[in-house]
């Protein structure tokens, strides 16, 4: 069953009832400022850091789930019928509803009594606010009497502050009103210099500030007693809750449009200007008040509603494919670069499932969130990749996270989960094979922020390798630390006290418990960085990587094979977690994913046979679970991973993140149609069909689907803010379609289902425009056997670095 389509033409998804299993959202902004929007304008915005600057207010695991966003309301001035454009907050019955999801906007419309109402919010490129443009039409035969009502309710900043702290926060908050314009300035007196603002591009006809006055005593946002009544009360907020609510009457003619437009922003003023006049307590508004003027005129917010769209043109024209299926040529050229761009910007942090004031940028996220954005705005990855190095440790270890308002690292969440660093190279390669700037590798950054500690990034990726071989237990594989990728498989936790974090809990002292995961993931980090190495000279430090490469992937075959599939780990005692031997949890996914993309066991048969154990134990019709049997009570030497019921999450969840990685693998045995299989079964494209089941959004990952031991199989949850989205973007482009950036050109390697004739894919790359052909007549999944480069015949499948302009190039798979 749907509650929508997808309008692929205008790269929009649109939602035709309100109803839907879950709120759907998207997410407005993509520099510094940003929201969360549903598909009935609920969510909230923020600048830069979600919890430290919340512009507005938003209560999580509410009832309903979402309540509290952008809500307009409309009065029938003659009737006094009064409802919400967006269905909630009053759950008005409309007669039309549609919710189009763009890339950067919103649009809600719906017609009730023949009013139509068409909502746009978006955020302009460059700027710090958002902008909600609504326009009405009258479609009744005769002239219609409304009035318009918005609001909003204020966050005081620090969104954990603002719900906890209320013996001090019912008395700080303070606003301005000018010229129609609602003023947020709580704690402005003291040491903020920034404010928030809230104004409208019609003449008021009254405003209100105060909650209670707009919303009236014991009244909720689903029938605010002004809109009931007709008028707002100008309200100026002294404490308890601000609001901007703002009331523009209009007298439409039959037929008649008419748009109000509405702007929200975030402002900051230099420390020592920020009162006019000086001396004074009132705002300084010299240098907003310009901004304010020019996005409250039409063709201004037209002109940037082109320019957003101009912008993601030319995002997404940097990789477009065209296959035999609409599911691939939908999430690779649309929804799933747009994923990417999301968890790149957000990480983790604000999402339906995140409330924003728990985790900050996770460092191994980051980095893998980087795969996936790298080709759109390489300039800003690489300013994140110093940024992630400038918090690594000394020890070449990393905090787990790190604040992006200070850039920090926070210690609250603690260290020493032992993959972190290898996620550093694999960020740095992936820059480097897109643009060619070797110049990175240079830049001085230092460790933990700390002034004359710097080296050269370079520097950072040897002692990432080294916090490795610092860190071998008694098998000489790495030591697990706190977790490795499964945050959930704590092995040195050992807690048996209530509500203790398994994140930051160790009671062992961590020296025998082993991760063949990271020996994986070890494997290709020195790979990686071994070529690195090659590249700019250092020879002897090539040759070491390599060596260390090689000796890790032997101990992988002599400690970490089980006779079927690759072992998860030791545990404190030195026993095997993921093997026959084991009563619960015998056969993980991360190793037989991550050991096989690396290259482990390609030569002897291992890689083969372990993916043939995931095809039989852990594959379902809904995606690949991540292990078997689930852990049916909880374990102490395990840790959280056996804390959720079966099916969820880490204890055999189908954890999307690490499926692409089975993908990958399977491509470099050679198997397209497994690879295609698997990748199509979390496709939420794929999956729109059964949305009743899969429940989240039909346009975006999730992280989780309930695996098959959940009494909720198929049902998806986190959607969004998940590695999911780059790890699934690297797999259908890199390895499926198979064309790869390499450090010295693109490699084009496809590994298909065998019935497909071919695919074209275009792709940007270092400067030049490839537009590829790929045909497959004599129906293999992999294997290329002739290429042409401008019609001329190319030995092998490495393309060159070609000149700028457009190029053809021909390829042959047999
Ligand atoms: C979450 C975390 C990620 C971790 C994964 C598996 O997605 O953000 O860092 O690897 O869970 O536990
Ligand atoms: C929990 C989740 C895991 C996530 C972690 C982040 O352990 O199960 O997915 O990575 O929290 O702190």
């Amino acid at each position: 069953m749907q509650f929508g389509y997808f309008d692929d033409e205008r790269r929009e998804y649109v939602i035709t009832r309100p109803d839907t299993p879950l709120p759907w959202i998207n997410y407005l902004g993509c520099e510094e400022y940003f929201g969360i929007i549903s598909h009935t304008a609920g969510g909230y915005s923020f600048f830069r850091d979600a919890r430290l600057r919340r512009l507005t207010r938003y209560r999580y695991n509410n009832a309903p789930l979402d309540l509290g966003g952008r809500y307009l309301y409309l009065r029938d001035d003659r009737s006094g019928q009064t409802w919400s454009p967006s269905w909630m907050p009053a759950r008005s019955a409309l007669s039309q509803f549609t919710c189009r999801h763009g890339l950067g906007y919103t649009t809600i419309a719906s017609t009730f009594d023949n009013i139509h109402v068409e909502t746009t919010y978006f955020v302009p490129l460059g700027e710090t606010l958002e902008i909600w443009r609504c326009r009405m039409t009258n479609q009744r035969a005769e002239p219609a009497d409304l009035s318009l009502f918005s609001s909003i309710e204020f966050c005081l900043w620090d969104a954990w502050d603002d719900a906890t702290n209320f013996q001090r926060n019912f008395s700080t908050g303070e606003v301005e009103i000018e010229d129609g314009v609602i003023y947020h300035k709580t704690e402005y007196r003291e040491r903020r210099n920034h404010f928030a603002y809230f104004a409208c591009s019609a003449p008021i006809e009254g405003f209100d500030t105060q909650r209670e006055a707009f919303l009236g005593a014991y009244r909720g946002w689903d029938a605010p007693l002004a809109v009931e009544r007709g008028s707002l009360s100008n309200s100026v907020a002294h404490g308890w809750q601000p609001i901007g609510a703002h009331h523009v009457r209009l007298s439409l003619a039959p037929g008649e449009t008419r748009e109000v437009i509405f702007v929200l922003g975030y402002h900051e003023n230099p420390k020592d200007q920020k009162f006019d006049p000086p001396g004074s307590q009132t705002l300084n508004k010299r240098t907003v008040k310009p901004v304010i003027a020019r996005y409250l005129d039409s063709h201004q917010v037209q002109q940037a509603l082109d320019d957003l769209r101009a912008y993601w043109d030319g995002l997404l024209r940097i990789q477009q494919a065209r296959t035999p299926n609409l599911h691939v040529d939908r999430m690779v050229n649309i929804w799933n670069p747009y994923q990417c761009m999301a968890t790149f910007n957000i990480s983790r942090s604000a999402s339906l499932y995140e409330s924003g004031i728990g985790r900050g940028l996770g460092f191994r996220d980051s980095n893998q969130d980087l795969l996936g954005f790298v080709h759109m705005v390489p300039e800003r990855a690489r300013q994140r990749i110093l940024d992630l190095a400038a918090t690594q440790l000394p020890s070449g270890g990393a905090y787990h996270q790190y604040q992006p308002l200070t850039k920090r690292g926070n210690n609250d969440i603690g260290s020493n989960f032992n993959d972190d660093p290898h996620w550093l190279i694999l960020a740095v390669a992936a820059y480097i094979k897109e643009t060619g700037d070797w110049s990175i590798l240079d830049e001085a950054v230092p460790y933990d922020n700390l002034p004359g500690s710097e080296t050269p990034l370079y520097e950072h990726l040897q002692r990432a390798v080294q916090y490795t071989l610092d860190r071998l237990g008694p098998h000489g594989l790495p030591l697990i630390g706190r977790a490795d990728w499964n945050d959930c498989l704590n092995l040195n936790c050992f807690s048996d006290t209530p509500g203790q974090s398994f994140q930051t809990t160790t009671n062992k002292d961590g020296k025998v418990a082993e991760s063949i995961f990271i020996a994986g993931l070890f494997v290709l980090s020195t790979q990686e960085l071994a070529a690195l190495a090659e590249r700019t000279g250092r020879l002897e430090d090539a040759a070491r990587y390599r060596a260390e490469s090689a000796r890790m992937r032997e101990l992988i075959y002599q400690y970490g094979w089980d006779g079927e599939w690759f072992l998860r780990a030791y545990d404190d005692f030195g026993n095997k977690v993921g093997s026959q031997e084991c009563q619960e949890g015998k056969i993980f996914i991360e190793p037989q994913g991550f050991c096989v993309l690396a290259g482990v066991g390609l030569e002897n048969g291992y890689a083969q046979r372990a993916l043939d154990s995931v095809a039989r134990w852990l594959a379902t019709p809904h995606g690949i679970v991540l292990q078997q049997p689930a852990y049916s009570r909880y374990y102490l030497h395990l840790g959280e991973i056996s804390s959720y019921p079966p099916g969820y999450k880490e204890n055999a969840g189908i954890f999307c993140h690490n499926n692409p990685w089975v993908m990958i693998a399977e491509t470099r045995v050679g198997n397209g149609a497994r690879a295609m299989e698997y990748y199509l079964r979390i496709n939420p494209s794929n999956r729109e069909a059964i949305s009743e089941v899969h429940r989240c959004e039909p346009y975006v990952y999730a992280q989780m689907i309930a695996g098959k031991d959940a009494p909720t199989h198929g049902e998806a949850k986190n959607s969004w803010l998940t590695g999911t989205a780059a790890w699934n973007y690297v797999a259908i482009t890199q390895w499926i379609l198979g064309v790869r950036p390499e450090l010295d050109g693109l490699r084009i390697d496809p590994c298909i289902p065998p019935e497909w004739e071919g695919f074209t894919f275009r792709r940007i790359f270092r400067g030049a425009e490839y537009v590829i052909e790929v045909r497959n007549p004599r129906h293999v999944s992999k294997g290329v056997t002739a290429v042409r480069v401008d019609g001329k015949v190319w030995q092998g499948n490495l393309l060159p670095i070609l000149p700028p302009g457009v190029h053809t190039i021909e390829v042959e798979l047999g």
